[in-house]
């Protein structure tokens, strides 16, 4: 069986599958076949999906959640072909990856929202390696169903390890019980176009999208905490988990009970390992930590929501370990251990940083008024008559970027691009997404040389589609 049919086979039943000891995540885990081209068909469609003896009816891709998980190797082909089951127009966005700008999959900027009933085919070679997750850029439809991790191995592994898990974390209120998200597709397609005509603030008091104030679940992998995933691991073994956050409004604080972290990755890309007993995770961000199974037993793995309260989790289970699993709520006391910060993340390959001044320096202020989130952009909110920020290809850009406006942290994110975040001495980690807290000032440096027009948003998705964006053009 060709490993399309295997995840057509998963996708067909995963609303009925029970994930029991081994997770979906595992199972749908197959490395794409550069010989097919590494075509693989992507169906957007309505779905009802079992969280864990909770039915949610939503939509969903090729009817998982998260959607399957996409695997291919750095230089290989990537061929996606998405069709739209849904009623309304979708995309695909490949998060962080910097591929050529018409395969971004912003609608109404990089290309025509896919149509109902029509076909999209994204394809493209994977410039880079890492934990990255693709996701729909249309409406609030990736605050529904509509995501799944893309990770994207090395020619060669550098890290030695005896398995992996992914761990998708989200934060969920559609199609259960009163909760429903509204699917207006058309309202964001709206806001990119007339961006150009408009000023940033008259269009959040005109088309305000309310801002969810709770999720009655979170999720690891789709599985609300009361059933909950199960890792299991042997004791001797090293795991690798590859944590993503594809929540729209909720950033998580992650420990697991009983084990250190060690920081391999930031945002996909490789840093010197650092040893934490917890990290915060903002929206789209990612991160790769190895664990030492030297401590058998059943243990949690928490994320806590740090937005309105509540607890994903997932369970480690040692082989030989029989015991229950811990209440649903169970904090892990690693959760007030020493906590990851960026300044203690320092890149470890040997990328092309921009060295000296830069070219440009931009400097953005995050900002809340008529019930919108904004970038001001020297005090401004649109910069050009067309709208765009324009950047000369090759120009080493920095973006001071300050929370002085609002009392939310906005994790901020680069479309098409790198950035390398400026912590101090030592040289920080590249990202394509930065937590920026209120009061906070990062401040990352990038060179334009992707050509194209791209966005630079909040990864709130509430936060961006009540105006939080800018959008470069990079000539
Ligand atoms: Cu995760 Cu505009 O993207
Ligand atoms: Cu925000």
């Amino acid at each position: 069986m060709s490993r399309q049919q295997f995840l057509g086979l998963l996708g067909a039943g995963a609303g009925a599958l029970t994930l029991g000891d081994y997770g979906l995540v595992e199972a749908a885990t197959r490395l794409s076949d550069p010989a097919s081209g590494g075509l693989f068909h992507l169906n957007p469609a309505p779905a009802t999906i079992d969280l864990g003896g909770v039915k949610a009816k939503t939509i969903a891709y090729n009817g998982m959640l998260p959607g399957p998980e996409l695997r291919y190797k750095q230089g290989d082909p990537l061929h996606v072909k998405v069709t739209n089951h849904l009623q309304d127009t979708t995309s695909v966005h490949w998060h962080g990856i910097p591929v050529p700008n018409r395969m971004d999959g912003v609608p109404g900027l990089t290309q025509k929202p896919i149509a109902p009933g029509s076909t999209f085919d994204y394809h493209y070679t994977v410039p880079v390696s890492g934990t990255y997750w693709y996701h729909s850029h249309s409406a609030a439809q990736n605050d529904r169903g509509l995501y799944g991790p893309l990770i994207l191995e090395p020619q060669q592994e550098p890290l030695s390890y005896d398995r992996e898990y992914t761990l998708v974390l989200d934060d969920w209120r559609d199609g259960v019980g009163r909760f429903r998200i509204n699917n207006d597709a058309h309202l964001y397609e709206c806001d990119i176009q007339t961006a150009a005509e408009s000023q940033a603030p008259a269009r959040a008091s005109e088309g305000a999208v309310a801002v969810p104030t709770s999720y009655p679940y979170y999720l690891i992998n789709g599985r609300v905490p009361a059933s909950p995933q199960q890792l299991t691991v042997k004791r001797g073994e090293v795991i690798r988990l590859r944590i993503i956050n594809a929540a729209a409004l909720t950033h998580f604080r992650v420990a697991l009970a009983g084990h250190k972290m060690r920081v391999t990755h930031a945002d996909g890309q490789p840093v010197a390992p650092v040893d934490v007993d917890a990290l915060t995770i903002g929206m789209a961000e990612r991160y790769d930590v190895l664990i030492h199974a030297d401590n058998p037993g059943v243990w949690q793995f928490a994320a806590k929501s740090l937005a309105l309260g509540g607890m994903a989790r997932a369970i480690l289970r040692y082989q030989g370990s029989h015991g229950a699993p811990p209440p649903a709520s169970f904090t892990p006391a690693e959760m007030k251990g020493r906590h990851l910060s960026y300044q203690m993340l320092h890149a470890a390959n040997d990328v092309s940083l921009p060295e000296g001044k830069p070219d440009i320096t931009i400097p953005m202020n995050m900002e809340s008024r008529f019930g919108g989130f904004f970038i001001s952009v020297d005090g401004r909110f649109v910069n050009a008559s067309d709208g765009y920020i324009h950047l000369r290809r090759n120009q080493h850009v920095r973006f001071v970027m300050s929370n002085g406006g609002t009392v939310l942290p906005h994790p901020m994110h680069l479309h098409g691009h790198f950035f390398h975040v400026r912590t101090g001495a030592r040289r920080g980690p590249l990202k394509d997404t930065a937590l920026l807290f209120p009061g906070q000032t990062i401040t990352v440096d990038w060179v334009a040389n992707n050509p194209g027009l791209w966005m630079f948003h909040c990864h709130n998705l509430y936060h961006m589609l009540n105006g939080m964006m800018q959008t470069f053009k990079v000539t």
